[in-house]
């Protein structure tokens, strides 16, 4: 149904997980796909059906970001869809957490949504695509997770932002905040009996996602037919956050 065909998509942290799910979808109606991420994304290459290249970054790292983004610029000749994906997460309470662990959570969660923006957003075409994922833990707080918790607010902020800034080039911004999917990420998290339990008793669809129903809505929001959404939160959780 939607045809990407022609597009050029920037994912970052597309080695895997969700950014790999998006990608699948991005590539599949014919974006060709530049795969942005600190881990190798040999595997991921294997999978696109599409023009595609991995390029390593460190999406917090200010100058190496601006170098690869030049590079794919080199290589693909535009910009139109950007994905900021790549996010790391670890548990602690607020009293346990070291500056140090503090800084690094926000630096890439955040610092690397704004820096991989800041210099793709010169490259991007008029009419182009951002699309931010967050989570639901950026409108809901979880226990032992203040770091990431807002990180991921703030990133509904830096998207509504982007959204006024860039209506006037007609380039979109929103943000997908996704409850619990099955990823590297959360490899651990869903062994444990107390998140599988957690998952049937507040999850109305009692299951976690995967990553191709987030590849399905990025997909949607890549397109010419959602040009109407701006600034937009859409949550993608079985319903849990209905009754949190
Ligand atoms: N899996 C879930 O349940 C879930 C839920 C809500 C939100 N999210 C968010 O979705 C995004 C993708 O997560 P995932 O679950 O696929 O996890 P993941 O660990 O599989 O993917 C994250 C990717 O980001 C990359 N990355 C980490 N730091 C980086 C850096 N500094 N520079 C470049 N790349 C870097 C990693 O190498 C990895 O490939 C993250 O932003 C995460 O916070 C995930």
């Amino acid at each position: 149904m939607f045809n990407l065909k022609n597009k050029v998509a920037v994912i970052t942290g597309a080695s895997g997980g969700l950014g790999e799910g998006m990608a699948k979808a991005l590539s599949g109606a014919g974006a060709k796909i530049a795969v942005l991420d600190l881990k190798d994304g040999k595997n991921t290459l294997k999978k696109l059906k599409t023009k595609s290249k991995y390029y390593h970054v460190d999406a917090s790292h200010e100058e190496n970001v601006k170098s690869v983004l030049n590079q794919v610029v080199k290589d693909y000749g535009k910009i139109d869809i950007l994905i900021n994906n790549s996010g790391i997460f670890f548990p602690t309470p607020v009293v346990s957490t070291d500056l140090k662990d503090w800084d690094k959570i926000i630096n890439v969660n955040l610092g690397g949504y704004f820096l991989v923006t800041k210099y793709a957003i010169p490259n991007m075409k008029d009419g182009g695509r951002i699309i931010n994922i967050a989570s639901v833990a950026g409108t809901h707080a979880f226990a032992s997770s203040a770091a990431y918790n807002s990180s991921k607010g703030a990133i509904i902020m830096f998207t509504k932002t982007l959204a006024i800034e860039l209506a006037s080039r007609k380039i979109t911004a929103n943000v997908i905040c996704p409850g619990i999917f099955e990823t590297p990420m959360t490899k651990d998290l869903l062994r444990s009996k107390e998140t599988l339990d957690m998952v049937n008793n507040s999850v109305p669809l009692k299951r976690v996602g995967k990553s191709e129903e987030v590849g399905a809505l990025a997909l949607y929001l890549a397109s010419d037919e959602s040009a109407y959404m701006t600034g937009s939160v859409i949550t993608i959780d079985g319903g849990w956050t209905c009754h949190l």
